[in-house]
Protein backbone atom coordinates (compact mmCIF):
# COMPACT_ATOMS: atom_id res chain seq x y z
CA UNK A 1 0.00 0.00 0.00
CA UNK A 2 1.13 3.21 -0.93
CA UNK A 3 -0.08 7.18 -0.25
CA UNK A 4 -0.63 8.75 -3.67
CA UNK A 5 -0.12 11.83 -4.64
CA UNK A 6 -3.01 13.82 -5.21
CA UNK A 7 -3.41 15.62 -8.74
CA UNK A 8 -4.53 19.60 -8.01
CA UNK A 9 -6.59 21.62 -9.92
CA UNK A 10 -5.55 22.72 -13.30
CA UNK A 11 -3.53 19.45 -14.13
CA UNK A 12 -4.86 17.50 -16.94
CA UNK A 13 -5.82 14.39 -15.72
CA UNK A 14 -8.44 15.86 -13.86
CA UNK A 15 -10.30 17.31 -17.30
CA UNK A 16 -10.26 14.63 -19.00
CA UNK A 17 -13.07 11.80 -19.39
CA UNK A 18 -11.47 8.99 -17.39
CA UNK A 19 -11.96 5.19 -19.25
CA UNK A 20 -14.07 2.37 -18.17
CA UNK A 21 -12.32 -0.80 -16.51
CA UNK A 22 -12.10 -3.65 -18.14
CA UNK A 23 -11.62 -5.85 -15.73
CA UNK A 24 -12.91 -4.68 -11.94
CA UNK A 25 -10.62 -8.23 -10.50
CA UNK A 26 -7.12 -7.54 -11.81
CA UNK A 27 -4.58 -7.10 -9.46
CA UNK A 28 -3.60 -3.87 -10.93
CA UNK A 29 -7.18 -2.89 -9.80
CA UNK A 30 -7.13 -3.70 -5.94
CA UNK A 31 -3.71 -2.44 -5.58
CA UNK A 32 -4.85 0.48 -6.72
CA UNK A 33 -8.11 0.59 -4.91
CA UNK A 34 -6.33 -0.12 -1.71
CA UNK A 35 -3.70 3.15 -2.60
CA UNK A 36 -6.62 5.03 -2.99
CA UNK A 37 -8.37 4.06 0.06
CA UNK A 38 -5.10 4.82 2.23
CA UNK A 39 -4.62 8.23 0.49
CA UNK A 40 -8.18 9.56 0.89
CA UNK A 41 -8.05 8.10 5.13
CA UNK A 42 -4.21 9.77 5.63
CA UNK A 43 -5.73 13.30 3.82
CA UNK A 44 -8.81 12.78 5.81
CA UNK A 45 -11.48 12.95 2.11
CA UNK A 46 -14.85 11.73 2.77
CA UNK A 47 -13.61 10.31 -1.05
CA UNK A 48 -11.02 9.78 -3.43
CA UNK A 49 -11.22 9.54 -7.59
CA UNK A 50 -8.91 7.93 -9.70
CA UNK A 51 -8.08 11.03 -11.72
CA UNK A 52 -7.38 12.49 -8.50
CA UNK A 53 -4.44 10.05 -7.86
CA UNK A 54 -2.95 10.81 -11.47
CA UNK A 55 -5.14 7.32 -12.91
CA UNK A 56 -7.81 7.68 -15.19
CA UNK A 57 -9.85 5.28 -14.70
CA UNK A 58 -13.52 5.19 -13.69
CA UNK A 59 -12.43 4.17 -10.46
CA UNK A 60 -13.82 5.97 -6.88
CA UNK A 61 -14.15 5.37 -3.53
CA UNK A 62 -16.20 7.22 -0.57
CA UNK A 63 -16.89 6.94 2.99
CA UNK A 64 -20.06 8.65 3.25
CA UNK A 65 -21.33 9.14 6.93
CA UNK A 66 -25.07 8.25 6.57
CA UNK A 67 -26.04 10.50 9.41
CA UNK A 68 -24.30 13.48 8.32
CA UNK A 69 -26.22 16.53 6.70
CA UNK A 70 -25.73 18.18 3.47
CA UNK A 71 -24.42 21.48 5.32
CA UNK A 72 -21.31 20.99 6.89
CA UNK A 73 -21.63 20.01 10.83
CA UNK A 74 -19.09 21.58 13.14
CA UNK A 75 -17.87 17.43 12.65
CA UNK A 76 -15.37 17.97 10.27
CA UNK A 77 -13.12 14.81 10.91
CA UNK A 78 -12.96 11.65 8.72
CA UNK A 79 -15.66 9.14 9.99
CA UNK A 80 -13.63 6.16 10.41
CA UNK A 81 -17.00 4.31 10.98
CA UNK A 82 -18.97 5.16 8.21
CA UNK A 83 -19.41 2.50 5.37
CA UNK A 84 -16.52 2.57 2.67
CA UNK A 85 -17.53 2.20 -0.47
CA UNK A 86 -15.67 0.92 -3.86
CA UNK A 87 -17.25 1.87 -7.02
CA UNK A 88 -15.37 0.60 -10.14
CA UNK A 89 -17.67 1.83 -13.65
CA UNK A 90 -20.27 3.41 -11.97
CA UNK A 91 -23.54 5.02 -12.74
CA UNK A 92 -26.37 7.32 -11.40
CA UNK A 93 -29.44 7.76 -12.29
CA UNK A 94 -31.59 10.87 -10.76
CA UNK A 95 -34.36 9.93 -8.27
CA UNK A 96 -35.09 13.13 -7.41
CA UNK A 97 -33.64 15.99 -9.11
CA UNK A 98 -35.06 18.61 -7.48
CA UNK A 99 -31.72 20.52 -6.65
CA UNK A 100 -30.37 21.20 -2.41
CA UNK A 101 -27.56 23.20 -1.84
CA UNK A 102 -24.70 22.25 0.42
CA UNK A 103 -21.07 22.76 1.02
CA UNK A 104 -18.31 20.60 -0.52
CA UNK A 105 -14.71 20.87 -0.33
CA UNK A 106 -12.06 18.56 -2.93
CA UNK A 107 -8.83 17.22 -2.25
CA UNK A 108 -7.92 19.01 -5.35
CA UNK A 109 -9.34 21.96 -4.69
CA UNK A 110 -7.23 22.52 -1.03
CA UNK A 111 -8.31 24.97 1.47
CA UNK A 112 -11.75 26.18 -0.43
CA UNK A 113 -15.33 25.19 0.22
CA UNK A 114 -18.11 25.86 -2.20
CA UNK A 115 -22.31 25.71 -2.31
CA UNK A 116 -23.17 23.11 -4.45
CA UNK A 117 -26.38 22.08 -5.78
CA UNK A 118 -27.13 18.75 -6.09
CA UNK A 119 -29.94 15.92 -6.77
CA UNK A 120 -30.88 14.63 -3.22
CA UNK A 121 -32.02 11.16 -3.94
CA UNK A 122 -30.51 8.82 -6.35
CA UNK A 123 -29.60 5.72 -7.08
CA UNK A 124 -26.11 4.41 -8.43
CA UNK A 125 -24.83 1.26 -9.42
CA UNK A 126 -21.56 0.06 -10.14
CA UNK A 127 -18.88 -2.69 -8.89
CA UNK A 128 -16.77 -3.60 -6.00
CA UNK A 129 -12.89 -5.42 -6.86
CA UNK A 130 -14.27 -8.94 -7.13
CA UNK A 131 -16.77 -8.19 -9.76
CA UNK A 132 -19.44 -8.31 -7.91
CA UNK A 133 -22.63 -5.42 -8.62
CA UNK A 134 -23.42 -3.08 -6.21
CA UNK A 135 -26.89 -1.23 -6.61
CA UNK A 136 -27.83 1.38 -3.84
CA UNK A 137 -30.06 4.15 -3.30
CA UNK A 138 -28.69 7.71 -1.66
CA UNK A 139 -30.06 10.50 0.35
CA UNK A 140 -28.57 13.78 1.50
CA UNK A 141 -24.48 13.86 1.88
CA UNK A 142 -24.67 10.64 0.68
CA UNK A 143 -26.05 11.13 -2.82
CA UNK A 144 -23.86 14.21 -2.51
CA UNK A 145 -20.48 12.60 -2.24
CA UNK A 146 -21.69 10.06 -4.97
CA UNK A 147 -22.14 12.36 -7.48
CA UNK A 148 -19.12 14.85 -6.46
CA UNK A 149 -16.65 11.77 -7.05
CA UNK A 150 -18.40 10.79 -10.24
CA UNK A 151 -18.20 14.38 -11.73
CA UNK A 152 -14.46 13.48 -11.31
CA UNK A 153 -14.80 10.65 -14.15
CA UNK A 154 -15.88 12.90 -16.46
CA UNK A 155 -13.92 16.04 -15.86
CA UNK A 156 -16.04 17.77 -13.72
CA UNK A 157 -14.42 19.95 -10.39
CA UNK A 158 -17.26 21.11 -8.19
CA UNK A 159 -16.11 24.96 -9.04
CA UNK A 160 -17.91 23.74 -12.45
CA UNK A 161 -21.09 23.29 -10.54
CA UNK A 162 -21.44 26.70 -8.74
CA UNK A 163 -24.44 28.85 -9.36
CA UNK A 164 -22.99 31.40 -7.44
CA UNK A 165 -19.14 32.50 -7.17
CA UNK A 166 -19.52 34.33 -4.03
CA UNK A 167 -20.10 31.20 -2.75
CA UNK A 168 -16.59 30.11 -3.13
CA UNK A 169 -14.67 30.26 -0.02
CA UNK A 170 -11.69 29.42 2.16
CA UNK A 171 -12.39 26.69 4.67
CA UNK A 172 -11.14 29.15 7.48
CA UNK A 173 -14.44 31.35 6.70
CA UNK A 174 -16.96 28.94 6.64
CA UNK A 175 -17.84 29.70 10.54
CA UNK A 176 -19.21 33.05 9.16
CA UNK A 177 -21.71 31.08 6.30
CA UNK A 178 -22.51 28.27 8.60
CA UNK A 179 -23.34 31.20 11.35
CA UNK A 180 -25.77 32.98 8.64
CA UNK A 181 -27.12 29.73 7.97
CA UNK A 182 -28.16 29.08 11.62
CA UNK A 183 -29.98 32.53 12.08
CA UNK A 184 -31.46 32.30 8.83
CA UNK A 185 -32.74 29.00 9.81
CA UNK A 186 -33.77 30.48 13.04
CA UNK A 187 -35.52 33.26 11.49
CA UNK A 188 -37.88 30.92 9.54
NI1 LIG B 1 -13.24 15.97 -5.27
Amino acid sequence: MAILKIARMGHPVLARRADPVSDPRSPEIKRLVADMIETMQDANGAGLAAPQVHVPLRVVVFQAPISRSDGLEDEEAYDHAAPLTVLINPAIEMLDPAPEGGWEGCLSVPGLRGWVERATHIRYAGYDTEGRRIVREAKGFHARVVQHECDHLDGVLYPARMRDMSKLIFESEISHWLAKQKAEDAAE
